[in-house]
């Protein structure tokens, strides 16, 4: 897809800001949902507005302003706000059939051969589908539920920096402490191993030179015998971490990830929520490395903005009695329509193709031009559309700067452009964009974040914010 054929998918080919968010009407909304929605509510607290409509990689608020998005509402709307495509494609579902529970529809079999056309050679000749529920924590504890039934065992291993979810099970594998201590004790068993984030390697090797030893840690766990970690039921890992703060695992270290998962018959779950559906530049992050899943996990971008999530995983996993894991939702047939027209749209114009591109000519180069200029600019990296960059209060000793990066993200905003932050210390932007986002589009947000960078940068030195980091939140 070029340029021009995109252009007509978003609301303008800037940002434009009418006045300083948040504006009265955001501030009046805004107000309402804090007197009356619980004070978990999370999002509008670091980005404060309220959005009236979405198209493409752009936002408008309630005041008329409009936004570029640099985040896709969490990595969901890949395929845009509002395509057009799934839109009709709803509307038409919605005067058919509303809800079906897992009776068999054309339309729900059709997403079916849509899913697996875009599978991994070696997973679609294998795999079974399993329409799990709404959300993708939903998909991460059938996925659980599914390795602990198959493997007879409890424990399950995940890595330092990663995110699977809110529920139960999908928080215990999720590596933010303070989302975990005041909950405990979490399902047993859990053991976290370091991941490969070669920025900050646990281990102090650079990535040109190390011996992959976060990847033989793992090795190390799971053969001697009092390492202290049961024989777990799965190995759970992001290809690419989102929330971790965009962290693309070097192939190598993938590869042995698997070979030791088949080595020691722990089914390796690959969970392709946020780095799937095109987001690195091809369709599934794994396929990077060309490790095979045992059980994938998808949702987000595979609803096309409606909640939908699936589980693919090995046909000789399929060991369940019929109604072992059933739910009201699975597969709700209107996000099945969603689903069934997001593949098709994302296959039509090779989204992925499109943001490889972008990822690898527009964004990387910026940033590390960016990263070359900006003093408190540790690292930059990313694959495809799944970007981050590091603020750290000195390059020499990695300091992190989380006060940085949630200036930035409020310098950004209050110019028109949405991002959010993530990362082990809370210190990384991280951009995903819609990946129809023009080249235009994508240019122009990356003016307003360099705009952005230098003014905090400017603020910092005369202390016009807290200059001491406290590493969290
Ligand atoms: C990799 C990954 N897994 C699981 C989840 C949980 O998905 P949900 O928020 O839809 O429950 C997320 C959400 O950000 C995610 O990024």
């Amino acid at each position: 897809m070029n340029d021009n054929e995109l252009r007509n998918l978003h609301l303008s080919s800037s940002a434009i800001i009418l006045e300083k968010p948040p504006g009265p009407r955001s501030r009046e909304l805004l107000q309402k949902q804090e007197h009356f929605e619980s004070a978990a509510v999370s999002y509008p607290k670091a980005i404060p507005v309220a959005f009236a409509e979405g198209k493409g990689a752009t936002l408008k608020d309630v005041d008329g302003n409009i936004y570029i998005d640099f985040f896709a509402g969490a990595g969901v709307v890949n395929i845009g706000h509002c395509n057009p495509e799934v839109v009709k494609a709803v509307r038409e579902q919605m005067g058919k059939l509303t809800h079906n529970l897992d009776f068999p529809t054309p339309i729900r079999m059709e997403l079916v051969d849509e899913i697996l056309s875009v599978l991994p050679d070696s997973l679609r000749d294998i795999a079974k589908l399993l329409f799990v529920a709404p959300t993708g924590s939903d998909a991460v504890e059938s996925a659980m539920k599914l390795a602990k039934f198959n493997t007879g065992r409890i424990g399950m291993i995940s890595f330092e920096g990663a995110y699977h979810g809110m529920t139960a099970g999908a928080i215990t594998l999720t590596a933010n402490k303070s989302l975990k201590q005041s909950l405990m004790p979490m399902i047993p068993e859990v053991h976290f191993v370091p991941y490969a984030y070669c920025y900050r390697c646990p281990f102090g090797r650079e990535y040109s030179n190390c011996a992959l030893e976060c990847a033989e840690y793992i090795e190390h766990v799971l053969e001697d015998p009092k390492s202290g970690v049961v024989d777990p039921a799965a190995i759970i890992i992001e290809a690419v971490q989102g929330e971790g703060g965009s962290l693309p695992a070097p192939d190598e270290f993938l590869i042995e990830v698997k070979r030791i998962s088949a080595e020691y018959g722990v089914p390796l779950i690959v969970d392709e929520i946020q780095a799937g559906m095109g987001r690195t530049g091809k369709m599934w992050a794994c396929q990077h490395s060309g490790i095979t899943p045992d059980i994938m996990t998808i949702s987000k971008g595979i609803g096309g903005g409606l909640p939908l999530s699936v589980l693919v995983f090995d046909e000789k996993l399929d060991t369940w009695e019929k109604g072992a894991h059933v739910g009201t939702f699975r597969g709700n047939v209107v996000a099945v329509a969603a689903g069934a027209a997001t593949l098709r749209f994302m296959k039509k114009h090779k989204l992925w193709k499109h943001a490889a591109r972008l990822g690898e000519d527009v964004f990387l180069p910026r940033l590390s031009e960016m990263q070359e200029e900006i003093e408190f600019i540790g690292d930059t990296r990313g694959k495809g559309l799944m970007l981050g960059v590091e603020f750290v209060k000195d390059k020499e000793n990695k300091k992190p700067w989380s006060e940085f990066a949630k200036e930035v993200r409020k310098a950004c905003y209050q110019r028109g452009l949405i991002v959010e932050i993530g990362g082990h210390f809370s210190n990384v932007v991280r951009f995903m964009p819609p990946l129809v986002i023009t080249k235009e589009l994508a240019e122009a947000g990356l003016n307003i974040f360099e705009e952005a960078v230098r003014e905090v940068e400017k603020a910092s030195k005369r202390a016009e914010f807290p200059a001491v980091a406290s590493h969290s939140g």
